[in-house]
């Protein structure tokens, strides 16, 4: 069994090159999980694998029980988890197709089952989140972006929003006021649910679309879905680097 696990999101329901081991259906007390664990072999390392949104990508960002996948992947040992995002570029320097590797999150996101520690508590729990990322987790992901030669950011900050609508204008003017260089809808509460179970997280975003107001166009979910393919081939490119490193 492996330690690590790809969360994949958008674009990313399977991974071409994994050599499925099993399925696990994991039984949580936060409901179900986006389905069931994938155990398999990736670039020779054996990994878990969970599509965010569910294999028939199904799932809506506000509707991912959050919960139940981040407690499926601590119950069968996942220690380090990276997230793969689909996101809007804010930033005139994280245009579409190019990945991204967030170093901070604000979270506008509403309404969410945002925490394991509500219910039944001896004491009140406030998990340190200064750096919601795992700074080492990073670095690899930062050196497997070097070493497959795809364009990308090391830093940024991922704006979390409720969709499932995209945002307005004045909201991603808004967004970038307070410092965030990309958009997206499922990057909280996934990043403090892995803190409070205590396994390691960071992102790999790719831009999607530029952010609402930052381009001439509207966004239309047929050019969104162009990108998406070919910012998937750099994330794949990313993934074989990737892999030997964890
Ligand atoms: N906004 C929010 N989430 C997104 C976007 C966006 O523009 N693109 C992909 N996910």
């Amino acid at each position: 069994m492996g330690n690590v696990a790809i969360i994949g999101g958008t674009g990313l329901t399977s991974l071409a090159d994994l050599e499925i081991i099993r399925r696990e259906v994991v039984q949580t007390p936060y409901g179900e999980p986006s389905g069931a664990l994938t155990h398999g072999v990736l670039c020779g390392k054996e990994i878990v694998f969970i599509a965010r949104h569910g294999y028939g990508h199904t799932i809506p960002p506000h509707k991912i029980n959050y919960r139940a996948n981040l407690w499926a992947l601590k119950h069968v040992g996942v220690e380090r988890i990276i997230a793969i995002a689909a996101v809007g570029g804010i930033a005139s320097d994280f245009p579409p197709k190019k990945l991204a590797i967030p170093d901070q999150i604000i979270d506008y996101t509403w309404s969410r089952k945002n925490t394991f520690f509500e219910e039944g508590l001896e004491e009140v729990v406030h998990v340190d989140f200064t750096f919601p990322y795992d700074e080492s987790l990073r670095q690899i992901l930062i050196q497997a972006c070097q070493q497959a030669g795809v364009e990308y950011c090391d830093s940024g900050t991922y704006g979390a929003t409720q969709g499932p609508r995209l945002e307005s204008a004045a909201e991603i003017n808004r967004y970038e006021r307070d410092g965030c260089t990309m958009v997206g809808m499922t990057g909280m509460p996934e990043a403090v649910l892995a803190r409070e179970l205590g396994m390691a997280y960071a992102t790999c975003a790719v831009s999607v679309n530029w952010a609402a107001g930052r381009s001439e166009n509207l966004i239309t979910m047929a050019d969104i879905e162009r990108c998406l393919k070919e910012g998937m081939d750099g994330i794949r490119a990313m993934f074989a680097k990737l892999v030997p490193l964890l």
